[in-house]
């Protein structure tokens, strides 16, 4: 373990396994981060309990689903700590100090909150813990103080809250002042960094379905839409799932010949996002306008790359999933490491705070 190298911190929340949505919007920049970046990838466990709180028998298997989904995409827990959000109580000690530095309704106020409880349609019904955890967010990724934070497109409205709450403790707490650029909080005395996100190669991948009826728009991809191939499909899920694919009846790739309107057509969405094979590309592009390929050609090529990319994951995966045990230790040592980094942030923000009374320790054994 290096500790000179500046940290990334990220993290999934188990709902279920992987898909290709998480591969091309965050799980690829992770594995391209390993090497240079300090890297804590958080099981965020607390969270999934803010709409499945009668099911943890289900959260627990989620866990252990991502946690063999990220072994066997190649996250490398000797470089990389894997990290089970509700082993770092520092987090949850942080939330509530970070509580205080945001208004209630600014946190109401969260575009990416408000879409949850429409789209899951909660109305005001959710738990008080529900409009929480996206200051649970916020600590997560302080906790860490990292540098970078390589999340999908539907994270940026807590990455703001994130940045808010680094201000806003770094000006009551640090003496930074109010006027200070970003950039500059942590060379101004700032313990909190106001970090930035990076976001993925793809910022949000199609499903395999129709468009939303009302609005003509694809969906993203998603687990709960049942519209996701996931890096656990084996090689005739992906087979199916590619050939019932929804295809624009117009035929529409694009408004310029040749190019390619990922929004109007998923099978073209999906090509241009996972096959790296340029010349198949501009001749099929080209051909399927003018209606000299049809829907199978193209779908067939795409089960090829897709069952290309999953298919070292499924292999890798099928192995984890023997060995249970190994999946457990790899978030015991990442979590132990990730609670020095943790508990030295805290510890640092109570002595901001001036509420460091006395020390105090905490080990994993
Ligand atoms: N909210 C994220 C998701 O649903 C998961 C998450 C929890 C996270 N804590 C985080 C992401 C910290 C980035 C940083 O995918």
């Amino acid at each position: 373990m290096s500790t000179t190298k500046p940290r990334v911190l990220t993290g999934d929340t188990p709902t279920g396994r992987l898909h290709l949505g998480h591969y091309v919007g965050s799980i690829e920049n992770r594995l391209a981060l390993q090497d240079q970046y300090d890297c804590y990838f958080l099981i965020a466990n607390k969270h999934a309990f803010t709409t499945r709180a009668d099911r943890p028998a289900e959260i627990r298997q989620s866990v252990v689903d991502i946690a063999t989904d990220w072994l066997a995409v190649g996250i490398d827990p000797e470089r990389s700590a894997m990290v089970l959000q509700s082993e770092v109580p520092a987090i949850d000690e942080l939330t509530f100090f970070f509580s205080m530095l945001l208004p209630f309704n600014r946190v109401l106020r969260n575009p990416t909150l408000a879409q949850e409880i429409k789209d899951k349609d909660l109305g005001d019904k959710y738990p008080f813990g529900f409009p929480l955890y996206t200051v649970g967010q916020c600590a997560d990724i302080l906790a860490f103080r990292p540098q970078l934070v390589p999340v999908g497109e539907d994270q940026l409205p807590h990455l703001e809250m994130t940045r808010e709450v680094a201000r806003r403790f770094n000006q009551l707490y640090c003496g930074v002042d109010p006027q200070t650029e970003d950039a500059d909080h942590l060379a101004r005395g700032g313990l909190m960094p106001v970090i930035e996100p990076k976001l993925g190669r793809v910022k949000r991948l199609v499903g395999i379905g129709a468009p939303n009826a009302e609005t003509g728009q694809l969906h993203k991809m998603s687990k709960s839409l049942n519209n996701a191939i996931f890096l656990s499909d084996d090689a005739d899920t992906v087979r199916k799932k590619v050939m019932s694919m929804y295809t624009d009846p117009k035929r529409i790739t694009g408004k310029e010949p040749g190019e390619v309107d990922p929004a109007k057509n998923p099978l073209w969405a999906f090509h241009e996002t996972f096959n790296s094979d340029a010349p198949w590309l501009q001749e099929h592009r080209e051909l399927y306008r003018a209606g000299k390929v049809g829907d199978v050609v193209v779908k067939k090529k795409l089960v090829e790359v897709l069952n290309d990319l999953i298919e070292p994951i499924r292999t890798r995966r099928k192995q984890f999933e023997l060995r249970p045990d190994e999946v457990i230790e790899a978030l015991r040592r990442g979590t132990r490491r990730a609670n020095q980094v943790a508990e030295e942030t805290l510890a640092l923000a109570k002595q901001a705070m001036k509420q460091d009374y006395f020390a105090r320790t905490l080990s994993i054994p």
